[in-house]
């Protein structure tokens, strides 16, 4: 699916990401800036945080309840955050943007 990353400061990485992969693991490869997923996609760090566009948070389905507590950790957590990890690429998500935040920590 292709999925657009935007930056904090505006700028747009259109990628290629294939099916099966995490919205995380498109972006570590494809060296987005902005996405540290220190925990390698455990759910365990919060450094993959994303804010998914408004368009595709139906798409993009609801934090599960150990997403929602590793949350707890991110800054600036908006409703449509999620951790990009356990957002599952499927051709449904061809279009999907989300925009990384400005540092994660
Ligand atoms: Fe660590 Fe997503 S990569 S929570």
């Amino acid at each position: 699916a292709k999925i657009t990353y935007i930056e904090h400061d505006g700028t747009e990485h259109q990628v290629e990401v294939a099916d099966g992969l995490s919205v995380m693991e498109g972006a570590v490869r494809n060296l987005i800036p902005g996405i540290d997923a220190d925990c390698g996609g455990a759910c365990a760090c919060a450094t993959c945080h994303v804010y998914v566009d408004e368009a595709w948070r139906e798409k993009t389905g609801t934090r599960s309840a150990m997403e929602e507590s590793m949350l707890d950790f991110a800054d600036g957590v908006e409703d449509n955050s999620r951790l990009s990890c356990q957002i599952k690429v499927t051709a449904d998500l061809d279009g999907l943007i989300v925009r990384t935040p400005e540092y994660q920590g």
